[in-house]
């Protein structure tokens, strides 16, 4: 099938490589010149493990190509994706505005017989006012359909090639079949498909992100509990996760969650629940969030608690992204706290074997790449994301003035660290040091 991908950001630059991976002719589109240019050199504007060489081997093919926007030849499209972002904003309503904008300039150059297929993560009821816009603009009755997308990032491209499930609403039979017909290659391994109505489609990925953020604060909940009761939240996490109901994923206590999609998407669909009228059912995500952001002052409580006062004192945070195998910064967990820290006057280094690049706004902090002279003469240092380099460093090379480490994340091998002469701190654990 010929498709477009409107919006070349983490899931439209992922969705275009995995559309022309699966045979389809595509055409992406970006109306930012920069990040346009680096994609049509074959660069992938962000760290995404083995997206690079995919697009690479798919822009060779001829299969896929990049412009700037829509013209004759994105016009016969069979699918145009809506992949723009829906940034949270100030009032935490997700802004969609982008969505809006792509809409409508869409719906200017659209043929009847193509199908809009919907991916940005929106507000519940975001769908069905588009579908009038566009219609409005178009002058004919536009098929839409809302098709979530569920990627991690780190295994983004995985993830968009080996869904767990394919999820799609729409009003018309047409619209779902022609969504089956992009899928088939998918399909066909037995991938669940599941056609629904098109509000519970939009819903589905923000219940989804709501399910994991709530799972994440559960466990850092019981890490409160466990730090006061001087039980330990990790032996408790392997304990309840035996039960398959509950399950071991996605119970990693630690500092939390952060990134692009789960702090943004449960502040979004709380206050979409509250314009609907059902703000009540979703008070409790309101914890989850405080939960998850009070894991972050835990760090610095227990930095002023082993130092005294920080003011003066160098601290290095090991991983500045959100999570491993990711460059990713929004919300991120250890940035803040190194933020934080630095705001109470200490000498904060930040080191992170991927991240640092992005990191545009260094103000308080210092940065080095180098992971030996990050360390040198630091008196705390704070596991802030959990990468494969960390979790199997020998402590033994980090020249520090004094052994305190804070793994945020645990993940580290506390017997390892101590047998090197480390304090080991970790939340929601009671570590005998
Ligand atoms: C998430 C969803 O998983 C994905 O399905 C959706 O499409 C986009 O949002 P992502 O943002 O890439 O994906 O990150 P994810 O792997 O979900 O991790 C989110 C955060 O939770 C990270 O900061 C991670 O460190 C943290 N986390 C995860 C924990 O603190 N504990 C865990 O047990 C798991």
């Amino acid at each position: 099938m010929k498709v477009s991908v409107i919006g070349l950001g983490y899931l439209g630059t992922t969705h275009s490589t995995a559309m022309a991976k699966l045979g389809h002719q595509v055409i992406g589109i970006e109306s930012d010149p920069s990040r346009l240019a680096l994609l049509q050199s074959g660069k992938v504007p962000f760290h995404e493990p083995g997206l690079q060489e995919e697009l690479k081997r798919q822009l060779a093919s001829g299969r896929l190509v990049f412009q700037s926007a829509h013209n004759e030849s994105s016009e016969d499209c069979d699918i145009h994706f809506i992949c723009v972002g829906t940034p949270e904003a100030s009032n935490g309503e997700a802004d969609t505005s982008y969505v809006v904008s792509a809409a409508k300039e869409l719906a200017r150059n659209l043929r009847p017989e193509s199908v809009v297929v919907g991916k940005s993560t929106v507000p519940v009821g975001t769908a069905r006012e588009l579908k009038s816009l566009m219609s409005g603009v178009a002058g004919f009755e536009v098929h839409l359909a809302w098709n979530p997308e569920f990627l991690r990032e780190g295994t983004a491209l995985e993830d968009s090639l080996k869904p767990d499930r394919i999820v799609v609403g729409a009003w018309d039979d047409y619209s779902v079949e022609r969504v089956k017909e992009v899928y088939k290659p998918i399909l066909d391994t037995g991938t669940p498909f599941l056609s629904l109505d098109v509000e519970t489609a939009e819903l589905v990925k923000v219940a989804a992100n709501a399910f994991l953020a709530t799972k994440i604060s559960f466990i850092n909940a019981m890490a409160e509990v466990a730090e006061a009761a001087g039980a330990d939240a990790v032996a408790l996490a392997e304990a309840i996760g035996h039960d398959e109901r509950i399950g071991k994923k996605f119970l990693r206590s630690g500092i939390g969650f952060g990134g692009g999609c789960l702090p943004k998407d449960i502040r979004g669909f709380i206050a979409r629940a509250e314009e609907i009228g059902a703000g009540s059912a979703l008070e409790f995500l309101k914890d989850i969030d405080q939960i998850n952001l009070r894991r972050r002052d835990k760090v610095v409580e227990i930095a002023r608690q082993e130092l005294g006062n920080v003011s003066g004192k160098k601290i290095l945070v090991l991983g500045i992204s959100f999570k491993p195998d990711s460059d990713d910064l929004r919300d991120s967990p250890s940035l803040e706290i190194a933020r934080k820290l630095s705001g109470l006057g200490a000498s904060v280094t930040v080191h992170d074997p991927v991240a640092l690049p992005a990191l545009k706004d260094n103000s308080g902090l210092t940065v080095e790449s180098d992971l030996l002279k990050a360390a040198e003469d630091a008196e705390l240092v704070i596991l802030g994301t959990e990468w494969k380099e960390y979790r199997e460093l020998d402590p033994s090379v980090l020249d520090v003035k004094s052994k305190i480490v804070i793994d945020g994340r645990n993940a580290l091998d506390v017997d390892k660290w101590q047998k090197a002469g480390w304090k080991v701190i970790a939340l929601g654990r009671n570590i005998k040091n």
